[in-house]
């Protein structure tokens, strides 16, 4: 069977077998298909779907075309979160350490931002010295040790996906959900992990856009997790404006740092309880969600996450006391620039797209996999959604490497924050919870 058989037959609706996915995945991995015919093949799924046995069969042939973090040996429960991606969205900043001080191993692989969406692995490598790039050996050695890793995909991890990845990103087909489902849990499969939390992001900043997509999707991945013995729980957040106040790398650092010393933004407090809540019951170290909210209450009061984020920068290679003063620490911008109100009313929307983009154009972000991020660049965005602001008051700093940095903020915050006159209900952190149960609608 020839790979120019499969197109024909994905192309008129046809299914394709479990080791005809297989011999795909390994070809794919070792560089052996053309660019063109495996694209080709990417756009007849696009457009015909796969079944859920060809996106189990699929998912299961990226994961074999690489290693598996060697951790099954551990006897604690090993659990990670994997986001959609976000603005502002520092998250796993503040959940990987605080969920292992609570008991349970986080084996986090991580991405980078693209587009007008962060990455994780962007905002701990503005941290000096902080190196993301780990072997699964020693991946698996820090897991025993610390019990945390936040890591990059190497090139052991699931290579079919990170090849047909970068080949969906130039040809339109990222947008699949069978394919973002087999790309999400190939890599999370691979990290040997025994329960999965998912951060389905909704609203004007999301991914798919349209709620039925994105449960959709959440279904699919929980269905994948299944076959493998991982369970995997859903929650579906609000990103309809960005997480927080900082958008960009070094400030959402000290943003993550704020909370692990039990202040920060409420948004990202609650959203970070929500999520290690669920991690920590399918972990098994927690009985249920309001002890396993009590636990971590527990470790920000009484400082094991902040203790547990400064050893996962220590065996990273970074600098510790970013953890005491992250301000001194921490690369800062030149220029900090208040942005005000230009009129009366009250706050329509905050744009997450236009304030991702604007943090990219200030060059804090990328646009392709090959840019340099400046960490010290972005915003600290305190308007929300539904405030009633009067003329000239502060809804923003911009944070810029030179004046014209800052006017490309400027400009940015223009188009991202829209004040009119009708009053506004800003959509719930929390709107679903999916598990192999059902759907549960939460607000
Ligand atoms: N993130 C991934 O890792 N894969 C996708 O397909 C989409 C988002």
């Amino acid at each position: 069977m020839t790979l120019r058989d499969l197109i024909e037959r994905k192309r008129d609706g046809g299914a394709i077998t479990g080791a005809e996915w297989h011999a795909f995945a390994r070809d794919v991995a070792s560089g052996k298909l053309p660019d063109y015919q495996v694209s080709a093949l990417l756009m007849a799924i696009y457009f015909r779907g796969l079944s859920s046995g060809e996106t189990a069969a699929l998912t299961e042939a990226m994961l074999r075309s690489g290693s598996t973090l060697g951790v099954g040996h551990l006897k604690v429960g090993r659990v990670d979160k994997h986001s959609t991606g976000g603005v502002g969205d520092k998250v796993s900043l503040v959940l990987a350490p605080l969920v292992a001080a609570c008991g349970a191993a986080v084996p986090m692989v991580s991405g980078r931002g693209l587009g007008h969406t962060g990455g994780t692995l962007d905002k701990l490598e503005s941290i000096p010295g902080f190196s993301t790039r780990l072997t699964l050996a020693a991946a698996a050695t820090q897991v025993e040790r610390v019990g945390c890793v936040i890591m990059g995909q190497t090139g052991e991890i699931a290579p079919a996906d990170r090849k047909l990845y970068a080949l969906r990103d130039a040809t339109g087909t990222v947008a699949s959900i069978p394919l973002i489902a087999a790309s999400i849990m190939s890599k999370k499969l691979a990290e040997g992990l025994t329960g999965l939390v998912l951060d389905v992001k909704t609203g004007a900043g999301s991914f798919l856009q349209r709620l039925d997509d994105e449960l959709r999707a959440a279904q699919e991945m929980i269905a994948l997790g299944l076959l493998h013995r991982c369970p995997v729980v859903a929650l579906l957040t609000n990103m309809d404006s960005p997480l927080g106040v900082a958008c960009g790398n070094a400030n959402e650092v000290e943003e993550a740092i704020a909370t692990l010393k039990g202040g920060g933004p409420a948004d990202l407090r609650e959203l970070t309880l929500r999520l290690g809540a669920e991690m920590l019951v399918l972990g098994s170290a927690a009985a249920d969600l309001t002890s396993a909210r009590a636990q971590l209450e527990a470790a920000i009061e009484g400082g094991a996450g902040l203790e547990k984020l400064r050893e996962v920068i220590e065996a990273q290679g970074g600098n510790p006391s970013t953890c005491d003063a992250p301000e001194r620490v921490l690369p800062q911008p030149e220029v900090r620039e208040a942005y005000a109100a230009p009129r009366d009313g009250v706050v329509q929307r905050v744009e997450p797209r236009a304030i991702g983009l604007g943090v990219t154009a200030m060059g804090g972000g990328r646009t392709t996999m090959e840019d340099r991020v400046d960490p010290a660049v972005g915003f600290l965005i305190t308007a929300r959604p539904g405030d009633t602001v009067r003329r000239g008051a502060p809804l923003a700093t911009i944070l810029a490497r030179d004046a014209a940095g800052a006017a490309l903020g400027r400009a940015a915050l223009d188009g991202a924050i829209v004040i009119g006159d009708h009053p506004v209900v800003p959509l719930p952190l929390v709107s679903h919870r999916v598990t192999v149960a059902g759907v549960e609608r939460l607000a």
